[in-house]
């Protein structure tokens, strides 16, 4: 095989109480990538669509991820990589991370898949911290797993997969404005008190069990952040009107989707998600700032071959 189309899919992360560590995988929305093998050597991006951003390998995040794969392999070849770029960069869905997981998924199928997930991984974290300035895994694992992620550890990796219940959807508003993960990460306190992390390792426990055992009044029940939606929400045009009314619409929970601006709700069955969807949209239509709205089932597939 010397050429590939992939699908690499937007991410959920933090879910409330899972800051930096959880996440989750979405299916209806995601970049696509053709990466092809070629004789010259090292990594080319060669078309990028959508959204304006550098060619240039090492400022790019797929290809600062693609060149951490290369300088781990012995190849007398090289890789192009074309972007299609359907998630918008700083939307708080994983655009950063679709693209590191994107390239060294490619890459890895190319040349005879020597590398687990968990590796993969590894070398997606250079590009991503080249977006975000910090190295955290939490949008990467879902995109390369699938499903919730929980990473376990950076340092070493470590990554648990947790399951997904059966009739859980996401329904998730991306208002069309931009918030960097490093500026929304800058704004967050380094020190909490001690009832704020007890709060939060409480309702982060009791969510990673309503996973595992399908208690979807306990997901209802565990989706707080008392730490970091605090500070964050204030960014979001509308975030706590738009959380009262996917509740009030039936939602489980709702809260900032990785550093935002989306907001992503979780919802049990699809008719269920269809009303949140609802809800949202009549709320963000009086903003007057555009937006993006998806519903999609948990992707426990994660990034694919097309
Ligand atoms: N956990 C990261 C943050 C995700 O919230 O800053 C960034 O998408």
């Amino acid at each position: 095989m010397n050429e590939i189309k992939i699908f690499s899919p937007a991410t959920v992360a933090n879910v409330s109480c899972g800051f930096d560590v959880l996440g989750f995988c979405l299916d209806s929305v995601g970049d696509e990538m053709v990466i092809r093998k070629t004789d010259k050597k090292g990594i080319h991006i060669t078309k990028i669509e959508g959204f304006d951003l550098p060619f240039e390998s090492e400022l790019n995040v797929a290809g600062v991820s693609a060149l951490a794969m290369y300088n781990a392999i012995d190849v007398d070849f090289g890789f192009e990589i074309e972007i299609y770029k359907n998630i918008k960069p700083g939307s708080g869905i994983g655009s950063s991370a679709a693209s590191a997981v994107g390239s060294v998924f490619g890459i890895n199928e190319l040349i005879g898949k020597p590398f687990n997930k968990t590796q993969l991984t590894e070398f997606a974290i250079k590009g991503e911290a080249l977006a975000s300035k910090c190295e955290h895994a939490d949008n990467l694992a879902p995109a390369l797993f699938g499903g919730f992620t929980l990473v376990k550890s950076i340092s070493p990796l470590q990554i648990l997969e947790i399951p997904s219940p059966d009739d859980l959807y996401a329904t998730i508003v991306h208002p069309q404005i931009e918030i960097k993960t490093s500026e929304s990460r800058a704004i967050l306190p380094k020190q909490i008190a001690l009832s704020d992390a007890i709060t939060q390792w409480a309702n982060f426990g009791s969510l990673i069990h309503a996973l595992h055992t399908s208690d979807y009044d306990l997901i209802k029940n565990s989706l707080l952040d008392v730490i970091v939606e605090p500070h964050r929400s204030k960014l979001i045009p509308c975030f706590n009107k738009v959380k009262e009314a996917a509740i009030n619409a039936g939602a489980l929970g709702a809260g900032i989707s990785g550093s935002g601006p989306s907001i992503f709700t979780l919802c049990k069955g699809i008719q269920n998600a269809k009303n949140v969807e609802d809800a949202i949209k009549s709320v963000y239509s009086k903003t007057g700032i555009e937006f993006d709205i998806h519903v999609s089932k948990i992707n426990t597939e994660g990034v694919k071959i097309l």
